[in-house]
């Protein structure tokens, strides 16, 4: 067997944790492979809402899921993920794993994250501040503390990560306050008590061994594309790879085992944070996406910033995740405008371009608009490809066109059931 994964195309929150919910069934796992409480994935389902940061979205539906090695965890947001799911009647201790090797996050890892945003002024990134950044810097430069040492020596490699952090904030002017320290330090250690609850396993051999035993395994992506650290818009980006490759690292699969891979994107784009974005709209367009869209982030509640979809982006995110099946998500909030503008080309230094540039710095790129008539028709209840209307349709067959890549899903809607496949 091989695993099929689910990643952003985008600029993260494309709606990943509605369609791994919506396609749990058909798989005996899933898994994370990356990213950390930074992500946010939410899921609605019974009149009900979940958002899940660290804790696969498949736990709702299946018996079997894993955080992989290439996550980070913090166990304190960890531990009130887990309650709160707990609290509304999902048990995670039978199907929850935890792989050894993925990194914590400590205290003053979050704390330095806040720091170097900080000392980078005008110039920040506009992280989440969940400590990511500085705990995938440890884990580079081996010097990060994983879940697997809780078992092994513990006191003492927490003690000098956390020493080496001090001396780094002290050097950033941001000396914690020793009682506020102890303080966060408390609830921490007794978090990473509370891991212990959990079955702490050798990832790398669980899905293995669950691919050797015919059985299947959906990957599940955090960010997106355009946030990849070596294919995103760097430095603007996170810090682990999110594109495709970063499920073999992050779960320990052979390239050769890759399946389908889903690619998931808005029917027009979002960003949160700092960064270029070419197809950011400022005006009232913008503002209405973002109010129809409630495109506000999922665990920070920062507000969104909302654009045209930009098709020279997908593509390049087609092509770095090899991408073999589209999702097309929220083209609900599009059903009333008269028309819709999708991005064919960037126009740089005068010459016109459809490969994603090196940079894309938005004083120098400027989006060339190809525009497609609004299909003005209410889709959120819609349930079979058979009552779209025709532009919708004409709207689709642009995309696969210019993206050459079946559209096998749209979501029209945030619940479970708003899901039409193709
Ligand atoms: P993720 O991080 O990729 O899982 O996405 P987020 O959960 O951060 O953001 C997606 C938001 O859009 C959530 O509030 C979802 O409930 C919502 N959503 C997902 N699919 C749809 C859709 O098809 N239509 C609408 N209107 N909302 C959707
Ligand atoms: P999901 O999985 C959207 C953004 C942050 C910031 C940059 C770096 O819900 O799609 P970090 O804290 O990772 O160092 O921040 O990345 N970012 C996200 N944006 N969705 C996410 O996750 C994100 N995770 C990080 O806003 O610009
Ligand atoms: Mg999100």
């Amino acid at each position: 067997m091989k695993v099929d994964v689910l990643l952003g195309l985008q600029w993260g929150d494309e709606g990943k944790g509605k369609v791994v919910d919506v396609l749990t069934p058909r798989y005996d796992a899933v898994a994370r492979f990356q990213g950390g409480p930074n992500a946010g994935h939410t899921l609605e389902f019974d009149g009900k809402k979940y958002v899940l940061r660290s804790i696969p979205s498949g736990v709702f539906r299946n018996d079997t899921n894993l955080i992989g090695n290439g996550v980070v965890l913090d166990p304190v947001l960890f531990r009130e993920e887990a309650e709160a799911l707990c609290e509304s009647g999902v048990d995670l201790r039978q199907s929850l794993k935890l792989s050894k090797k993925a990194h914590l996050i400590l205290p003053t890892h979050r704390l330095l994250d806040a720091a170097n945003e900080k000392a980078k002024g005008d110039a920040k990134i506009g992280t989440t501040g969940k400590g990511i950044g500085p705990t995938y810097t440890d884990k580079t430069s081996r010097n990060g503390v994983r879940i697997g040492d809780i078992f092994d020596n513990f006191s003492e490699k927490y003690a000098a990560a956390r020493n080496r952090h001090l001396d780094r904030l002290a050097a950033l002017g941001a000396t914690p306050d020793p009682e506020e320290l102890a303080a966060l330090e408390a609830r921490w250690l007794s978090a990473v008590e509370y891991l212990k609850n959990y079955d702490i396993v050798d990832g790398e051999f669980l899905v293995n061994d669950l691919l050797q035993q015919g059985k299947s395994v959906l990957c599940e992506g955090a960010q997106g594309t355009m946030l990849d650290v070596d294919f995103g818009s760097y430095p603007f980006v996170t810090s682990s790879n999110t594109v495709c490759a970063g499920a073999c690292t992050g779960l320990g699969i052979a390239p050769n085992k890759i399946g389908e891979v889903f690619g998931i994107f808005k029917a027009y784009c979002t960003r949160v944070g700092s960064g270029p974005f070419p197809t950011e709209l400022f005006d009232e367009t913008g503002k209405l996406i973002r109010d129809l869209g409630h495109e506000y982030g999922a665990v920070t509640g920062r507000e969104r910033r909302c654009g045209w979809i930009d098709l020279v982006a997908l593509k390049y995110a087609i092509m770095v995740n090899g991408v073999t099946k589209l999702i097309m998500m929220k083209s609900d909030v599009l059903d009333g405008f008269d028309t819709i503008k999708a991005c064919t080309a960037y126009e740089i230094d005068g010459k016109l371009t459809d490969r994603f540039p090196y940079s894309i710095d938005s004083d120098r790129v400027k989006p060339v608009y190809k525009e497609l008539p609004g299909w003005k028709t209410p889709m959120s209840s819609m349930t079979s490809e058979s009552q779209f209307p025709k532009q919708f349709n004409d709207y689709i067959a642009f995309l696969e066109k210019e993206l050459q890549t079946p559209i096998v899903i749209v979501s029209v809607g945030p619940d479970r059931m708003q899901t039409i496949e193709r």
